[in-house]
């Protein structure tokens, strides 16, 4: 169970990227060098040290050190932040709501302490909210090295598999994976893919997505419930409201799939097939019909139609029922091709069920019906 938030700071609660390379462009100005913005990019994130080092040899710049830098750094970036509103949206609810969870909170940045600290007032907040704030000066070995996040949870108190680390770059969800601490990502910097074959548990879209959460037990279910049972499915499922199917819901379905099917265009087949799948997210229903073509193989099936057409609307979902009708008895069962399709936005226990033009009604679970789907290797959960 979640006892410790183990937070890095920048790209996760506040976005001082921008004010920290404009404030590094006035600088590399100041020496006599030209920098531009594509300059810093690739050194964002794992200290001081390499973000002007790092730099500093793209450029050229031999003559710059780290602590000149520094020094410039330090005497403008409190002025900056007073035109800036660096907090990530969510960022105070989420700390302030994990506080109330009775959770501790840590801060794990590679940054400078006086920066930290800047950006911790920006928040809004003073240091001594937080239990453990850790900087620069308490580590010899930046993320990806493990030493940061070792330390905050032995800081915090708690077993490490009793602490989560919230991320937002590749070397900073290396860190908290290398230290054996489930690490979930923001995908605020890098993308889904990158932060999975970083080794991230979980990839959420920003603080905000977790930032109403005031009890342990809701954050764990979000974060790792979901994914722990939907090893083999479900790349894509999006959780939804959480509410059970109610009958007539259900109901619902099997007219849309019934009346979808008088829609099919098989003049090659004569053979009619009906879907509709029901949202997760939106409790929403779409319907799809089989499309048939002098192309035989072009031929478009029921249940990807309905698929296709939900996430046309809605974008990435889960489903929660499918119903597929046909004329058959027993019903039919979709095709393979179809369950691999649908096995990206289904779950183990998603409801399937079959129906006939006779009435017949046949129900499984997807997972009866396609045990073991084919799961892209940077979309596996574990
Ligand atoms: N068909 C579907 O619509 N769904 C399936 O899962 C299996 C087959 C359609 C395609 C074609 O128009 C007809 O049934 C015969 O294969």
């Amino acid at each position: 169970m979640i006892k410790a938030v183990l937070f890095d700071m920048d790209g996760v609660l506040v976005d001082s990227e921008d004010l920290s390379i404009g404030i590094g462009i006035r600088y590399f100005e100041k020496k006599g060098y030209k920098a531009d913005k594509k300059n810093f990019l690739s050194h964002l994130g794992t200290g001081m040290a390499d973000f002007v080092l790092g730099t500093a040899s793209e450029l050229g710049a031999l003559d710059v050190t780290v602590e000149d830098a520094d020094e410039f750094y330090h005497s403008v970036y409190a002025q900056e932040l007073k035109k800036h509103d660096i907090a990530m949206p969510g960022a105070r609810e989420a700390l302030e709501n994990f506080k109330k969870a009775g959770l501790k909170i840590a801060i794990c940045s590679s940054a400078q302490r006086w920066k930290v600290e800047a950006n911790i007032k920006a928040l809004g907040l003073e240091p001594s909210f937080f239990d453990v704030v850790i900087a620069e000066d308490m580590i010899k070995r930046n993320k990806s090295n493990p030493d940061i996040y070792l330390l905050g949870a032995a800081m915090t108190g708690v077993d490490l598999s009793d602490a989560i680390v919230i991320e937002d770059s590749p070397g900073g969800v290396l860190a908290g994976v290398n230290a054996g601490i489930r690490t979930v990502a923001v995908s605020t910097t890098m993308t889904r893919k990158e932060a999975l074959s970083c080794g991230a548990d979980r990839v959420i879209s920003d603080v905000k997505e977790i930032s109403s959460f005031t009890s342990a037990e809701a954050l764990e279910e979000y974060l790792f419930g979901i994914a722990d049972k939907e090893v083999l499915y479900g790349a894509s499922y999006v959780k939804a409201t959480g509410l059970p199917l109610r009958e007539e819901v259900v109901d619902k379905c099997i007219k849309a799939a019934l009346s979808a099917r008088m829609n099919a265009y098989t003049p090659y087949s004569e053979y009619k097939v009906g879907a509709a799948v029901l949202s997760a997210s939106s409790g929403r229903i779409y319907k799809g019909c089989n499309i048939e073509n002098s192309s035989y193989g072009a031929t478009i099936c029921a249940e990807r139609n309905a698929v296709t057409t939900a996430l046309a609307a809605e974008g990435a979902l889960g489903i929660d029922l499918l119903v597929v009708a046909s004329e058959d008895y027993p019903p039919a069962p979709p095709c393979a091709v179809c369950l691999q399709v649908l096995s990206e936005f289904a779950k183990a226990d998603t409801k399937v069920i079959l129906v006939s033009t006779s009435g017949e009604k046949v129900e499984y679970s997807f997972s009866e019906l396609l045990p073991k789907p084919f799961v892209f290797p940077t979309m596996r959960k574990s």
